[in-house]
């Protein structure tokens, strides 16, 4: 992004709309609907923001008592902002299914017959969510698929397709600046809210993750659990060894959305392996993993579990969860090569 951009200068930009428009006209046979869908998205994601901003406040942040399907604690935030996104995409009509964190089943509103669209939403409608209490940034994630043929009423079946199969995965910071990350197989690019115009400008077009990092990014209080390739990787990393790069720096936000940011924008490495607590990893395939492994791949990166490719993954169920590696294409090889104790 231009630095020092000045105030009246705000017009040059490109709003979202005018990007998904001239995108869905260099589409032939277009109807739209998709472009309506990612504009329903980031509507939400304005509402979102708007809550977010007045939280301190109004007093929305905290718990709601509440556990949610992941036995996690659910904030206020967390059930706030689901609201927010279930509700517009049921009045924007272009998706029929919607799997989300903070609810058991996956939600049809495709209710009689045929209203309701072709696409299905898998979302965390906030990711981040103990850092919300302490003004760290969080996020919203969400991964889209189209409706295979043969699903009228759409079921959680019709959800469960490989991460490959999506047709658009995004993320929203609400952060320092609240930024919309976004793909649709054709690149990524990313938009800034303008507050004061309430729009999402072009601000990050056609991002590239550089394909080696200095950071990485793993909650290593874990570090008695992980196996033995990874520990390994990590005492390398740590390596007082100037002439190969080394050490490296640890970031750790504990909000995904914003470490797998900061690392696709600076080049880096985020790690959710699995561990005693958390055998398959923590991070959830569906609406975690998936859309974040279509947008770093699309920006030159990788994503896998520690050994096969995220989008390749065959998934069970609507909330599993899987190791995680994911950032700059380098540093998924090299930490692959360590858990296949090709190195040491
Ligand atoms: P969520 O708030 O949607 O439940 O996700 C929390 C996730 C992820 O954002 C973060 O990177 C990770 O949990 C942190 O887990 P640890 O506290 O175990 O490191
Ligand atoms: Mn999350
Ligand atoms: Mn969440």
């Amino acid at each position: 992004m231009q630095t020092g951009t000045r105030v009246e200068e705000i017009g040059a930009f490109k709003t979202l709309e005018q990007f998904i428009i001239e995108r869905q006209e260099q589409q032939e046979h277009s109807t739209g609907a998709f472009s309506r869908l990612i504009r329903d998205l980031s509507v939400a994601a304005k509402i979102v923001n708007w809550h977010m901003r007045r939280g301190g406040i109004l007093d929305i942040f905290g718990d709601t008592g509440e556990i949610n399907v992941q036995g996690e604690v659910q904030q206020v935030m967390d059930a706030l902002a689901h609201k927010e996104f279930v509700r517009t995409l049921k009045r924007g009509g272009e998706c029929c299914l919607i799997g989300s964190e903070e609810h058991a089943e996956a939600i049809p509103l495709r209710a009689n017959g045929n209203d309701g669209g072709d696409y299905i939403v898998l979302l965390d409608p906030l990711d981040g969510s103990s850092n919300i209490e302490v003004n760290v940034s969080v996020g919203t994630i969400f991964s889209i698929y189209r409706l295979p043929e043969g699903f009228g009423t759409p079921t959680v079946e019709a959800a469960l397709q490989k991460g490959a199969e999506q047709v658009g995965a995004g993320y929203v910071v609400y952060g320092s600046s609240t930024i919309l990350v976004y793909t649709t197989g054709n690149g990524v690019n990313g938009f800034t809210l303008d507050p004061s115009i309430g729009e999402f400008l072009l601000s990050h077009p056609d991002i590239r993750i550089p394909d080696d990092g200095t950071m990485y990014s793993i909650n290593e209080g874990n570090y008695n659990s992980f196996e033995r390739g990874l520990k390994q990787y990590i005492k390398w990393m740590q390596k007082e060894s100037p002439e190969e790069g080394l050490p490296l720096s640890t970031r750790y936000i504990g909000s995904f959305v914003a470490d797998f940011h900061r690392n696709l924008l600076k080049g880096g490495l985020y790690m959710y392996p699995s561990t005693t607590k958390n055998p398959s990893g923590k991070l959830r395939l569906m609406y975690e993993a998936n859309p974040m492994a279509f947008i770093v791949e699309q920006a030159g990166g990788a994503a896998s579990d520690g050994h096969t490719r995220i989008l390749d993954l065959e998934p069970e169920k609507l909330h599993q969860r899987t190791p995680l590696y994911i950032g700059s294409e380098r540093m998924v090889d090299t930490a692959k090569q360590f858990l296949r104790g090709e190195r040491d």
